[in-house]
């Protein structure tokens, strides 16, 4: 249950607020996330103020009451937002909203409290807390369809039948998803019905808010959550084909491969607690993006996927275009794909310096980002392999610093240096000067001096007849 008088101590200016209300004789509510968000113990730094009557001019009385300068306000939506003491407050009047069904544009006409509370999105976001001290009913949490059983059982239910709730705003169906995915809660069989029969509708809502949803289940705990609810009801086909595609596995002779969505949503949440890189979560979605174009069966091998990271790698642009995503980040993207292999082909072979060195350069400051991937990328059950593979990591990591280690040593120049060698040896600026400074320093590098300057000024004590 709520405990109101711990909300006045922790929020001393919703008295303000409520006083003002008073003052005005209108009825005044908290609504949505920050009710919700209270129950489920999360933090909210945006209030969501429900007023019976004239929303935005309540909002700027206010905002003179109590010394904010500026307020914005959405005519349009009827709506006014502020900043105060560190929260965004957003202000709307009670309305009676119905959608126009070509757009998402509302048609709203003043309502009462039940008009607008029922006309919300889930029932988790229909509580509301009385702040109205003229209406006897001050610091009660109004619970009209059931939302604190729901926030108890997590479960999302819409508060009307869901198609109608959908119809009104059908970007709906993807916060559904993405509240489950953030929550941990289940979705109403009548939510996945609805959303299956109506997720065309999403084309009319601007690709934007869909990203913004999809990105948001990128970001949550578990995204798996929020991606299986997506295939199962098809929404992710109108929203991301190319992943709804992953789906499916080939069975030829004894041969079949693994379902690469199921992997693909193992791989994003093997990474999620890894990285709060939204962008190297989304590498992880993507990484084997390519796989159904590349799919080859070969007689006795099986299943092959040659190239699907070069492909995947280029056809990332045009689902960067397509979703809307900041271009900025797209060579990240593209190169994380491109080189999600390399780390297994280097633990292999008996690899070179030179193949490691190369593969530092290419991967360059992302190559920490690379290997968390390729861990995420380990989705076998069987416990031998997979510490197989993680050591098969460990060693091409150690590599890359054995040859980082190497380079930063190169990059030195020998501590006795070329005027000194000539002094030493008696010899004007010449070939033979780079030869033996060239000598003393692979000494250092292969380990057979240490790299200080009396080490070296003996070992060329040492080595200068041969060289003379
Ligand atoms: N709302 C709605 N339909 C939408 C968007 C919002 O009914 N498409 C309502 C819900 O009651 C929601 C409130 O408006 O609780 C505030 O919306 P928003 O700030 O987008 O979401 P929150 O619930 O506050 O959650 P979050 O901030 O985590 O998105």
């Amino acid at each position: 249950m709520i405990n109101f008088s711990q909300i006045e101590k922790s929020y001393p200016f919703l008295k303000n607020i409520a006083n003002a209300a008073a003052v005005l004789q209108m009825e005044i509510y908290i609504v949505g996330g920050f009710v919700r968000d209270i129950l489920l113990e999360r933090e909210k730094k945006e209030i969501d103020f429900l007023v019976i009557g004239d929303g935005v001019a309540f909002a700027e009385n206010l905002s003179k009451k109590i010394g904010v300068e500026k307020v914005t306000v959405f005519k349009n939506f009827g709506t006014a937002h502020f900043r105060y003491n560190d929260f965004d407050l957003e202000f709307v009047g009670a309305r009676k909203e119905s959608y126009d069904r070509s757009s998402r544009k509302p048609v709203v006409t003043n309502g009462s409290f039940f008009d607008d509370i029922s006309r919300r999105d889930f029932t988790i976001n229909t509580l509301a807390l009385s702040l109205s001290l003229n209406k006897n009913n001050y610091g009660e949490l109004i619970d009209t369809f059931g939302g604190l059983v729901d926030i108890e059982q997590k479960l999302l239910r819409t508060p009307l039948n869901p198609e109608e709730t959908f119809s009104d705003d059908p970007l709906r169906i993807m916060r559904a998803f993405r509240f489950a995915s953030q929550l941990n809660f289940t979705v109403s069989d009548e939510i996945k019905t609805a959303a299956k029969a109506m997720c065309e509708r999403l084309k009319i809502v601007s690709q934007e808010r869909i990203t913004d949803e999809f990105l948001k289940i990128l970001s949550s705990p578990k995204p798996s959550i929020g991606l299986k609810l997506l295939q199962e009801t098809e929404v992710m086909k109108i929203i991301f084909p190319e992943v709804a595609n992953l789906q499916g596995v080939d069975q030829r002779q004894d041969y079949h491969h693994k379902d690469v969505f199921y992997h693909t949503c193992k791989v994003v949440d093997n990474i999620a607690p890894n990285t709060d890189n939204i962008w190297l979560r989304f590498a992880a979605l993507v990484h084997d993006i390519a796989k159904p174009q590349t799919k080859r069966f070969v007689e006795n091998i099986g299943w092959t996927f040659h190239g699907h990271e070069d492909l995947g790698a280029r056809i990332m642009k045009g689902i960067f275009t397509r979703l809307k995503l900041p271009f900025h980040q797209l060579e990240y993207i593209r190169k994380l794909v491109r080189l999600h292999l390399r780390p297994i082909a280097l633990a292999k072979e008996e690899v070179t310096d030179s193949a490691i060195r190369r593969f530092i350069v290419e991967a360059g400051e992302d190559l920490h980002d690379l290997i968390t991937l390729c861990r995420a990328d380990i989705t076998s059950k069987n416990m031998d392999k997979v510490s197989e593979y993680l050591a098969n990591y460990e060693r091409v990591m150690n590599r890359v610093l054995e040859v980082e280690e190497k380079d930063k040593l190169r990059a030195f120049q020998s501590p006795v240096r070329g005027e000194e060698i000539m002094r030493i040896c008696n010899l004007k600026p010449s070939k033979k000067v780079g030869e033996i400074k060239t000598a003393i320093e692979d000494a250092i590098l292969d380990g057979i001096i240490p790299n200080t300057y009396e080490d070296a000024l003996s070992y060329l004590y040492q080595i200068k007849d041969q060289h003379l």
